[in-house]
């Protein structure tokens, strides 16, 4: 069946969802939020393969976005999203062709290097994308850590009203972080903000406010998989947002998804017992010959203290 390789059209965005929603199981606003939240968005990012009934069955997304290089300055990388093919039309090279079609849209808009996160690595390796795998620190919440005089869980309104201050504490410990997303106020509002559970977005996620003598002293995001918990990000101060995590769910496993550096180091020492490292493999990236070599885009994930935060997936 012939099909047509293209940018999607503006009215076509609602099929767009429709098809994501289908392959990958989830809401569509994981979609539209990083559409809504990317700053400098333009229709001909997403490239799509229409049908002879003008049906989209296969998508490759782009968000454009600054990161921190090894040297911490901003870069522009391109995020490959939504990869997606309906089940009837695989196999016939669609998203190959689309994954070359982005290569031609990052050549345009200057791109330096790319990343992706996938768990089928080899579609993505006939494209020029390395394995590039992250690491997270495993361990168990102590009964005892640091005592805590305040600690709660923040309903959606109070999540809105603490964004501004999580937003300045989250950027002083990121000003020159290599592999960090440069969120803009957009992007915290309308991506950010959702991934911190809201109404019934992520309800398996909680803000852990830490409250000193009344006074607001650091935060974690936190997510809940039956008796697990994960830690997605810490602002302000680290010690006190993981004690009072580990207040709220003594004695359980965790894992800790934060930066291997000095303030993060200390914390989880201090919350946890039998720390240990583990590899995360699903993220990717590769060079680009108007940007950085693969070369370079390597240093940046070696980099000390890089991190690519969770709440920037895409
Ligand atoms: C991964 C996915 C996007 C691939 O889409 P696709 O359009 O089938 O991709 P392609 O056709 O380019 O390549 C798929 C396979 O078909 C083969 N192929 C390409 N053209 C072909 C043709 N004309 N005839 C037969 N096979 C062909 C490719 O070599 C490839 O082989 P593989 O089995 O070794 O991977 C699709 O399977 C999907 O949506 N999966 C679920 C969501 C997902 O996993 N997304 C990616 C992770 S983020």
């Amino acid at each position: 069946m012939p099909y047509e390789i293209r940018a999607i059209e503006p009215e076509q965005w609602a099929d767009a969802l429709r098809l994501w929603e289908n392959v990958f199981g989830v809401g569509q606003w994981l979609f539209d939020s990083l559409h809504i939240g990317t700053v400098d968005r333009k229709w001909s990012h997403c490239g799509v393969a229409i049908d002879e009934s003008g049906r989209i069955v296969s998508a490759v997304d782009l968000f454009m976005r600054q990161v921190r290089d090894e040297s911490g300055s901003p870069v522009k990388v391109a995020a490959v999203g939504s990869v997606a093919t309906l089940e009837e039309a695989r196999k016939q090279g669609l998203s190959g062709q689309l994954l070359e079609r982005a290569l031609e849209q990052m050549r345009l808009d200057n791109c330096a290097w790319s990343h992706l996160f996938t768990g089928t690595h080899h579609h993505y390796r006939r494209y020029g994308w390395f394995d590039a795998p992250l690491k997270t620190r495993r361990g168990r919440f102590k009964r005892v850590p640091l005592p805590i005089t305040g600690v709660r869980v923040l309903n959606d309104q109070e999540k809105d009203a603490f964004l501004s201050l999580m937003r300045q504490w989250w950027e002083a410990d990121n000003v020159a972080r290599p592999l960090t997303h440069v969120r803009t106020e957009q992007y915290w509002r309308e991506a950010i903000r959702p991934r911190m559970g809201q109404g019934s977005i992520h309800q398996n996620r909680e803000v852990v406010l830490v409250e000193q003598g009344g006074e607001p002293y650091g935060y974690a995001v936190i997510e809940k998989q039956d008796e697990k918990i994960r830690v997605l990000e810490t602002g302000g101060d680290h010690r006190r947002a993981l004690s009072g995590s580990a207040s709220l769910y003594p004695g359980a496993e965790v894992v800790f998804d934060l930066p291997f550096d000095a303030p993060w180091d200390e914390a989880i020492q201090l919350v946890s017992d039998d720390v240990s490292e583990q590899p995360e493999p699903w993220s990717m990236a590769r060079g680009l010959p108007s940007g950085l070599s693969d070369e370079l885009v390597k240093a940046i994930f070696a980099a000390k203290g890089a991190h690519h935060w969770q709440l920037d997936n895409f």
